[in-house]
């Protein structure tokens, strides 16, 4: 069988793999092929969040996406979040608020809130709660992420954003 190419947009850069099986999942894809790591893998079910990405805005499990269907979309990860040396607000939210411990599961939850927070600048305890919700945490006990979401939600909407 022959390769296919897979073009897509990654982290704001026009991008494209040769991929002999469309039906591969992005999360190997971004993992292998393009050697981002940051993106995780857990579960590899669709159940724990640990691969979060964006595609075209939407906190989606890359585990479960096959790379065929990216094509001409979209596709934001861990790595796409800060812009040079400057964090987004989500990344220094956890940061100050200590929303991690090993931080396995720590790019899933970032890239759900930049999700969240792109829909809901200032959203509810409810909207949190769902949001953190599907994302396993085996170590923080979710206080202090939830902490850090709402911080996120502070900081993203004062434009204040980390270190230059
Ligand atoms: Fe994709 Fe767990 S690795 S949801
Ligand atoms: Fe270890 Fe969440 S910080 S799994």
């Amino acid at each position: 069988m022959g390769q296919q190419q897979v073009r897509f947009t990654l982290n704001g850069e026009d991008t494209e793999v040769g991929v002999a099986d469309a039906g591969r999942p992005l999360l190997e894809v971004l993992r292998t092929t393009l050697g981002l790591t940051g993106t995780k893998s857990g579960c590899a079910t669709g159940y724990c969040g640990a691969c979060t990405v964006l595609v075209d805005g939407e906190a989606v499990p890359a585990c479960l996406l096959m790379i065929g269907l990216v094509a001409g979309r979209d596709v934001r990860t861990v790595e796409g979040l800060a812009t040079g040396q400057r964090l987004d607000a989500v990344q220094q939210a956890y940061l100050e608020r200590a929303g991690f411990q090993c931080g396995f599961c720590t790019p899933g939850h970032l890239m759900a809130t930049r999700a969240l927070l792109d829909k809901a600048a200032a959203p509810t305890d409810e909207q949190i709660a769902s949001t953190v919700d599907g994302n396993f945490c085996r170590c923080t006990g979710y206080v202090k992420i939830l902490d850090s979401v709402r911080h996120a939600a502070e900081l993203n909407a004062g434009g204040t954003v980390g270190h230059a």
